[in-house]
């Protein structure tokens, strides 16, 4: 199959959707599927950029001999060694075996690690070119985003920089490949929870790379998940450059755990209140039913959070601590929080959520409240008085 996807005269598109898996690095709910992007220069050295899953080689074959024929593909650039990227390493090299493999020299570690040595091996170190005839690859170092051996490569001619992770985005490409091929809107909200439970621990890495990469006249950006961005690169440029800053909207996310409802009650009350105090958005999570991936990238976006717990054992909600949990793997930036719960036989709840966001140093907005066995009436009088302190510090800061 030749789908003839180019982004360039001489440069395809030849990655695959993955519809079928569940979780992503078994982790990561797949809603709306996954793409992983490999892409070919056709030219004197015929050269692929980075391959696919493991179970997508057959299709990433077919696709490479539609268009190359009977000519041997000579280099393989490997930006990044994570299986869903490298996965294909080893049939592409009994395909074509005197494919030469290019990467730095950690991401031989990892190759050598994960699949046994390839027979021929190119190292090259930031700066270093590949020139395969009508092309120039320039190679740069961005390690850490989000593995050590990560690299980009930028295509000289066409201004194309292959990002490898770095731009990418959950959700499969249904049709359009190119971002004036869809809508990226619809994009945004997978790209973020990628970006934040994927990548946003090392948003440091990603303000190294933008600087590295300040004076390139980047015309397109080629990610390994998600559309390829040629209309308007800028779109998603700025886009993760916002959130490697942690830059946040003024808004209220509210987490809850409950076992019955009261609590529940008490976080849908409270959500009401910050509304009509005026917070542009609202979201409101049950910890136990959404996964922490699409709580963590509403928290990305939002300045305020309100977290409400009931006791449970004496301790904090579990699902509600599996989720501040993730805020504090991912050392997340400065949040307004307010907290509240239930006790019942004991406390525990509101304790516990005190202690972890004590850990995490954000600030914690007005006086936590605890009610017993249901909120009464005085209960959410005091979750109203905290969801107005909450609205004015994210509303004035
Ligand atoms: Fe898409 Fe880090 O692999």
């Amino acid at each position: 199959m030749n789908r003839n996807i180019r982004l360039s005269e001489n440069i395809y598109y030849v990655g695959v959707n993955d519809r079928r898996t569940h979780l992503f690095e078994n982790l990561w709910p797949l809603e709306h599927g996954v793409s992983y992007n490999a892409y070919l220069i056709k030219d004197q050295k015929n050269v692929l950029i980075d391959t696919v899953e493991i179970a997508k080689t057959d299709h990433l074959i077919r696709e490479l001999r539609a268009i190359l024929g009977k000519e041997a593909l000579h280099y393989l650039v490997v930006n990044h060694t994570e299986p869903d990227h490298s996965g294909a390493l080893n049939a592409l090299l009994k395909e074509w075996p005197e494919l030469c493999v290019v990467g730095n020299k950690v991401t031989f570690r990892f190759l050598d690690g994960f699949y046994g040595t390839a027979p021929r091996k190119m190292a090259v170190e930031h700066g270093d070119i590949l020139d395969t005839g009508k092309h120039r690859l320039r190679f740069y170092s961005t390690p850490m985003i989000h593995w050590p051996e990560t690299m980009m490569s930028f295509e000289e001619s066409g201004g194309i920089l292959f990002s490898g992770d770095a731009f990418g985005s959950f959700k499969t490409l249904d049709g359009g490949i190119f971002d004036d091929e869809i809508d990226v809107r619809d994009y945004e909200d997978e790209m973020r929870r990628y970006y934040s439970n994927i990548v946003g621990k090392y948003g440091k890495n990603v303000q190294r790379a933008f600087n590295l990469l300040a004076d390139l006249p980047v015309k397109m950006v080629a990610s390994t998940h998600g559309p390829v961005f040629r209309k308007d690169p800028d779109w998603v440029l700025s886009r993760y450059a916002r959130w490697s800053r942690e830059e946040t909207k003024a808004g209220v996310v509210l987490v809850y755990g409950s076992m019955y409802g009261h609590t529940e009650e008490m976080a849908d009350f409270t959500a009401r209140c910050l509304k009509a105090a005026g917070v542009p958005r609202v979201l409101v999570y049950d910890a136990s039913k959404t996964h922490p991936s699409y709580i963590l990238s509403s928290v990305w976006e939002y300045n305020g959070l309100v977290l409400a717990s009931p006791a449970y054992n004496n301790e904090l909600f579990p699902s509600v601590k599996n989720v501040i949990e993730k805020f504090i793997e991912r050392k997340m930036a400065h949040r307004f929080v307010a907290l509240m719960g239930i006790s019942t036989w004991s406390g525990g709840g509101v304790k516990g959520l005190n202690q972890l966001v004590e850990t995490l140093g954000w600030e914690i907005v007005g006086e936590p409240h605890e009610a017993k066995y249901a909120a009464g009436q005085e209960d959410l009088e005091k979750c109203r008085t905290l969801a107005e302190k909450l609205a004015e510090r994210v509303l004035n800061c």
